[in-house]
């Protein structure tokens, strides 16, 4: 039940690339948000945005835009290395309700120093961890709360992406230390396969990685490894990215087996149940400003775009009921399943563990101090 007097939401979304749009679009329709500011460094796409939501004020300065005194709420939507800025303005300016991107850095001491921030602050500060709003994950989440396959012992996650997305997310920056297929993408899975097994704490993982057909990017291929957690409960995190632009998945494939003492869950979220194939050449999954992909795609599992399917140019499915979720715990204080932004760094750090184990060809024990990861 909403615990508060409704509060009218002046909102500040900073970056207006491909998230920022679908989320200003939504701020635009929900009857809550009374103001909306949007900021972009890219001048003509920000604008863009501001005219087709019909903002009430544009600036490319995230500074100026999050200092506005309409704003009482601030969504930071920046490329993956360009949330700290942003997120740590907001705390100075006395924000107390933030959206921020996953993931929350890409660097460890970063998202320590947010987690921090956001603490002494008492911020209420959530993170794009948007899968979580996918109906059968919440389901599979109530169904584990309430014991009915008893406690778990085994966990089992596999992540197909199409390279689609890697080419996308990596040829944009220069700054491509940490853009690997955990940190970026795999965070996904691990929040979901974390979040399923919520109370349990890592002590170890193992990992390895192959960086053969990506390498020319500055990234790895895939990453396999297994997580032991603290009651004895093993958990294998494996994602591949490196899925050719041709696969039919255009985007996320996800499987997930728990194991419990007296029953079993196995998630299929690979989309493969809903399949179109056509002579046209069929577009990207994920095409950020100027992304044209090199090869013809005819084949496509419909559904497995993550954040939602497309009518009329509106998107429905996760990220709307994600979105929508924030703007009502902001309005009316409804208790909403978003990640933290203490689970978005344990996030990091874990995925970042598995590359540094990977790296070191041996098992690493957690915690593990940020200042050891990724340097
Ligand atoms: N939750 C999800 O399911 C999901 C899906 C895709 C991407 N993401 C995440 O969303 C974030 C944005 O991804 P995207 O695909 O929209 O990227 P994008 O490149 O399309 O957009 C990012 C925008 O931020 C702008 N920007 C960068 N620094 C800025 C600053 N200081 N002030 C203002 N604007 C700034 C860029 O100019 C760009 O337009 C990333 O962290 C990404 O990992 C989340």
């Amino acid at each position: 039940m909403p615990k508060k007097d409704n509060m009218e939401i002046g909102l500040a979304v900073i970056g207006c690339g491909t998230i920022g749009r679908i989320r200003a679009i939504m701020a635009r329709d929900y009857p809550g948000v009374g103001w909306l500011g949007l900021c972009d460094i890219n001048e003509d796409l920000g604008k863009k945005l501001a005219a087709d939501v019909d903002a009430d004020f544009f600036t490319t300065d995230h500074e100026e835009l999050i200092s506005r005194p309409e704003v009482n709420a601030v969504m930071i939507v920046t490329d993956e290395n360009k949330h700290v800025d942003p997120t740590l303005f907001a705390l100075e300016k006395g924000h107390k309700h933030l959206f921020i991107e996953k993931p929350l850095a890409t660097n460890p001491l970063d998202s320590r120093k947010m987690v921090e921030a956001i603490e002494a602050a008492g911020a209420d500060a959530v993170v794009g961890y948007t899968q979580r709003f996918r109906r059968r994950f919440l389901t599979v989440k109530e169904r584990l709360s309430q014991g009915q396959i008893g406690p778990v012992t085994t966990v089992v996650t596999r992540a197909f992406m199409n390279r689609m997305v890697p080419i996308a997310t990596i040829e944009k920056t220069n700054e491509r230390n940490n853009l690997t297929p955990m940190v970026v993408s795999g965070t996904h899975s691990l929040d979901m396969s974390m979040w399923l097994m919520e109370g349990k704490t890592p002590t170890s993982v193992y990992a390895q990685s192959v960086d053969t057909a990506l390498s020319y990017l500055g990234t790895k291929d895939s990453t396999l490894g297994i997580f032991t957690m603290d009651d004895g409960t093993i958990f294998s995190m494996n994602i591949s990215w490196a899925l050719p632009i041709v696969w039919p998945g255009s985007v996320y494939g996800l499987e997930i087996g728990i194991v419990g003492t007296k029953g079993v869950i196995d998630i299929e979220d690979t989309h493969r149940d809903l399949v179109m194939a056509t002579e046209d050449v069929l577009g990207a999954g994920y095409s950020p400003e100027g992304f044209k992909p090199k090869f013809e795609r005819h084949v496509d599992f419909l559904t497995s775009y993550p954040p939602g399917d497309l009518w009329k140019g509106q998107l429905w499915g996760p990220m709307r009921e994600e979105t929508n979720a924030w703007y009502a715990r902001v309005h009316t204080g409804l208790e909403t399943p978003h990640a933290t932004a203490a689970e978005a760094h344990r996030n990091l750090v874990c995925t970042m563990a598995m590359d540094i184990s990977a790296k070191r060809g041996e098992r690493v024990e957690l915690p593990i101090a940020e200042e050891e990861l990724g340097l």
